[in-house]
């Protein structure tokens, strides 16, 4: 059987405690400088992940114990260290390959330096989390009865490594693609790159809200730590597909925004019965904060190269091959994995929630005619 390690840190204080419930109660600065010097760990041990044709893989959860914005700020070398340190930890309990978590496989350049100095190969998992997200994305369009292809699409976080791949693979199915990011330089040399092949109108802006008001379909990938999307932001109606981690949107958004679908694009239904055991608490398990049988994307990537053992560095970096999205998206469907159901603001979004969405987006619509 081939074994996997997956890079995990905490995208915000909720979150130490979830990984380690001995952080409640004790002040942000103090555990913010705990975390800063804490040594990686394995957290939980995975296992039951299972095909359909009965191929197995185990692996284990291991911590990078930085948050998003320590990963930004620390000295790139420190983080490094501590991301490296995290797959030791993996291969030697005898991981063969190894996925990057979050901002783990942003930092950077995008796993490329993580790659070359760990022991076993690693990818990012992005690939998969494309396919997720873009299926998401028309899976939210058909519930909320878009016509996708008289639609205006917005990627946000186009320059990166997932939102520039989401581009290519959104436009053949909308009319008019607005591509945006910050650095304006960037965004411009990377839409006259593709402008060509996209084969709907395009444009692009650095003014986020302007380009969201606009759009009917909204994915957004930023490496972001604060909220982009604010609740004015949005047009009646739109559908937004949230891939970034930390989230883009606010949660403003689920209460003052009935009208809007917000999906959490990247999450994976696990074939087999999977189960993360903590690894200090042998007997319990460990809360990642998703539903029994849920896993991200990015990790689903890395139990399917497990599973197909293909233990080689699937993805990294930015500039991501279409050719893999695909690839890696038939192998996971052939190993069983499928888009889990949908779920935004941590709850599950139910055939009640989206006729209630609908309804209030045509009310919306009728009074503002
Ligand atoms: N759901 C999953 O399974 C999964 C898997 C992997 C990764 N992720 C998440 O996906 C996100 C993107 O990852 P990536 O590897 O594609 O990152 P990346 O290559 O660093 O790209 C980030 C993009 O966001 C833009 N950006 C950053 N801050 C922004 C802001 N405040 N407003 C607008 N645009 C902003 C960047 O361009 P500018 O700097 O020019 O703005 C760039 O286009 C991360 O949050 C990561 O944690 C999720």
């Amino acid at each position: 059987m081939t074994k996997f390690c997956f890079v995990i840190h905490p995208l915000s204080f909720e979150d130490v405690v979830r990984y380690e419930p001995g952080a409640k109660g004790k002040g942000r600065p103090i555990v913010a400088k705990i975390l800063e010097w804490m040594p990686p760990y394995a957290a939980a041990h995975l296992t039951g992940i299972r095909t359909p044709d009965g191929r197995e893989t185990e692996g284990w959860f291991v911590a990078a114990p930085l948050l998003p914005q320590q990963m930004l700020e620390l000295p790139r070398e420190q983080v490094y260290e501590r991301i490296v340190g995290a797959i030791r930890v993996g291969a030697e309990l005898g991981a063969q390959v190894a996925g990057l978590g979050a901002f783990t496989g942003v930092v950077g350049d995008g796993g490329v330096t993580v790659a070359q100095r760990a022991p076993i190969p690693v990818t990012t998992g992005n690939s998969l989390t494309i396919a997720a997200g873009v299926r998401s994305l028309f899976r939210g369009a058909d519930e909320m009865g878009i016509d996708a292809a008289s639609s205006t699409a917005v990627v946000v976080g186009a320059t990166g490594s997932i939102g520039a791949a989401c581009v290519e693979l959104i436009a053949p199915r909308v009319a008019h693609m607005i591509l945006v990011a910050r650095n304006e330089t960037r965004l411009r040399k990377f839409h006259e790159s593709v402008r060509e092949r996209l084969p709907c109108a395009s444009s692009h802006t650095t003014a986020i809200g302007e380009a969201v008001q606009r759009a009917d379909l909204v994915l957004t990938a930023t490496s972001s730590t604060q909220d982009v999307i604010e609740p004015g932001d949005l047009r009646t109606g739109a559908v937004v597909c949230e891939l970034s981690l930390p989230h883009d949107v606010s949660r403003r958004v689920a209460t003052e925004r009935p009208d809007v679908l917000v999906v959490e694009g990247g999450n994976m239904r696990v074939p087999g019965d999977w189960r993360a055991e903590r690894v200090r608490e042998p007997g319990t398990d460990f809360d990642l904060n998703l539903p029994a049988g849920t896993a991200l994307a990015c990790m689903s990537e890395t139990m399917v190269l497990a599973l197909e053992n293909r233990c080689e560095s699937y993805t990294l970096g930015r500039g991501i091959d279409l050719d893999r999205v695909r690839e890696i998206d038939a192998l996971a469907e052939r190993d069983g994995f499928a888009l889990a159901d949908m779920r935004a603001f941590d709850t599950a979004i139910t055939r009640e929630h989206l006729a209630r969405t609908r309804a209030a987006a045509e009310q919306r619509r009728a009074v503002s005619a």
